[in-house]
């Protein structure tokens, strides 16, 4: 399996935050890619606490794509997420730059697939479907396709007829194996038994319940425990939900990679992440 892409169907349930967990958790070289039309880098501006000004990669890949040259410019614009192995690749600083990348995202869809041949596996953040730039050629060109979604009756409401569009277009392509949910927080209230039956997609992992955790991935917060989720994390995400053999698995939202990756080491601090908002101007 080499390329493995989350999106949403609606609210923000954690997408983001499951990619970067499962990037850091990765047992082998990961890759990710924030591909959300939305604009503006979540992991810039909260995991990296926008201490760090990321490069305008999806541009210089738009720009390569022309030249056929996507595979020689990606390990240009990877940058590498502090103390860990796992490369990052930034999204678009504006949702009007996501609108010019249309033609990039299929051809991207082949050259992450290549990496495979390298042993690196990629990790996609394609945002929330159905936005303009949206990229649905890198979901439709992945090993495996996640929908990540809350268990409530709302979010569910929101994740059927996005599940049921990609289960046609999974099964028009005859990929339909590869397409899987996410949950985050199951049980609150649905559980994944119940989740899979009314989405008729199966639960490939589940994302514990852990506010606390996830707020250090999604906003660069001091983790909890520092000797404590990290390894419950790891247990899941170093797993890949397909290594799952079709069986969910809890994951925790936190990662053991987040004290070593700290820009400041030990010091960083939620107020240290307030300091360090003068980044976002610059992005
Ligand atoms: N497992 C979890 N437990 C508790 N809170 C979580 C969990 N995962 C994510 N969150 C929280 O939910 C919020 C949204 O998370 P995140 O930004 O990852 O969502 P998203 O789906 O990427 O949203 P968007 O579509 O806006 O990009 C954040 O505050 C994050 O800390
Ligand atoms: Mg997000």
């Amino acid at each position: 399996m080499s390329l493995i892409v989350l999106a949403s169907a609606s609210g923000s349930p954690g997408v983001t935050t499951a990619a970067l967990g499962l990037a850091l958790g990765w047992p082998k070289p990961a890759l990710l890619v924030e591909a959300d039309p939305t604009g503006g880098s979540s992991i810039a501006a909260g995991y990296l606490c926008g201490s760090f000004v990321p490069p305008e990669a999806m541009i210089e890949m738009a720009l390569a794509q022309q030249a056929d040259s996507i595979l020689e410019v990606l390990p240009q614009v990877s940058q590498a997420l502090p103390g860990t192995a796992t490369k990052w690749v930034p999204g678009t600083r504006s949702h009007e730059q996501a609108r010019t990348l249309v033609s990039l995202w299929e051809p991207l869809a082949a050259a992450l697939r290549s990496l495979d041949a390298t042993g690196q596996d990629v990790i996609v953040d394609a945002g929330r479907l159905g936005l303009f730039g949206s990229p649905e050629p890198l979901l439709y060109g992945a090993d495996l396709a996640l929908l990540v979604t809350r268990t409530d009756m709302v979010s569910l409401s929101g994740a059927r007829s996005w599940a049921e569009t990609l289960r046609e277009r999974f099964a028009r392509s005859g990929g339909s194996a590869a397409l899987g949910v996410v949950l985050v927080g199951e049980g609150q209230p649905f559980r994944a038994r119940e989740v899979s039956s009314v989405l008729q997609v199966p639960v490939v992992t589940t994302v514990a319940w852990d506010p606390e955790s996830a707020a250090v991935l999604s906003n660069g917060t001091e983790p909890p425990r520092p000797t404590g989720p990290s390894r419950r994390v790891l247990g899941c995400c170093s797993g890949s939900p397909a290594a799952a053999g079709g069986k969910t698995r809890p994951c925790s939202a936190a990662c053991e990679g987040h004290a070593a990756r700290s820009p400041a080491g030990s010091a960083s601090t939620k107020s240290s992440c307030r300091l360090r908002v003068g980044g976002l101007r610059d992005q």
